[in-house]
């Protein structure tokens, strides 16, 4: 079976685990809200229950950017360098100033852009999270976002100078390893079943002088 056959079929098994999920456990999951907020009523708002039940809600997002990460790819042709900005303005200037971009402006391309912006998101916001987790105050271009095609592909890049990865990469990639406090560990998994939807890979890898290599690339 070839590589690409293999990653169509896991893609279909996610779509229907995921549905699953969410299908059979919402409902229930409102439910105990709902039961939780009228049974605890003044204690609600200072409740673990209600700590907890924000955590379960947040895992369950992540379960439904999955499901689309992994549903039928509807191209379309968008500006990838406007996606860039759009996202980087979301951003203060301070982290603004260490993060520079490399790449056509415009760049249009032809991909179904909610499964592009899956692979985008997850790349900057782990590149200016390792580098802010690291010690040292960022200097600029610290973050480089990069892309370009070849005649056969579209590529997506980010690289950082952040503490780089800890442990096996693949360790990364599995849903809910984080290795940071308060996140659920699923940006890698979306992130790649998005590409692998497109018809691609994704890659994580050290970068020559520490840090990290985020790189994508998709089918045209
Ligand atoms: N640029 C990077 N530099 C160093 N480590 C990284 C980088 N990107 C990812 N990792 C490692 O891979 C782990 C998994 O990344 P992933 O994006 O899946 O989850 P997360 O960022 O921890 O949580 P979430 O994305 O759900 O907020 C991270 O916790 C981190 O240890
Ligand atoms: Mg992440």
């Amino acid at each position: 079976m070839s590589d690409d056959v293999r990653k169509q079929i896991y893609g279909k098994a996610m779509e229907w685990i995921t549905g699953f999920l969410l299908h059979e456990i919402s409902s229930p999951i409102g439910l105990v809200r709902l039961a939780s907020r009228r049974e605890l009523g003044d204690r609600w708002d200072e409740s673990e229950t209600k700590r907890h039940l924000e955590s379960v809600t947040r895992v369950f997002e992540a379960i439904e950017l999955l499901k689309n990460a992994a549903g039928v790819p509807r191209p379309q042709e968008f500006d990838l360098s406007a996606l860039v900005d759009e996202l980087l303005d979301e951003y203060k200037p301070e982290v603004r100033e260490w993060i520079s971009t490399i790449g056509a402006r415009p760049f249009l391309i032809k991909s179904d852009p909610s499964l592009v912006r899956m692979v985008v998101v997850n790349g900057i916001r782990n590149a200016i999270e390792a580098q802010q987790g690291a010690s040292a105050q960022p200097n600029p271009h610290d973050v480089t976002i990069s892309w370009g095609d070849t005649d056969v592909d579209y590529w997506f890049a980010v690289v950082d100078h952040g503490g780089g990865i800890n442990g096996p990469i693949e360790t990364a990639f599995e849903i809910g390893n984080s290795t940071k406090k308060d996140h659920i560990g699923f940006g890698l998994a979306i992130a790649r079943q998005a590409v692998e939807t497109m018809i691609g890979s994704l890659s994580l890898e050290p970068a020559k002088d520490g840090g990290a290599l985020y790189t994508a690339r998709w089918r045209k």
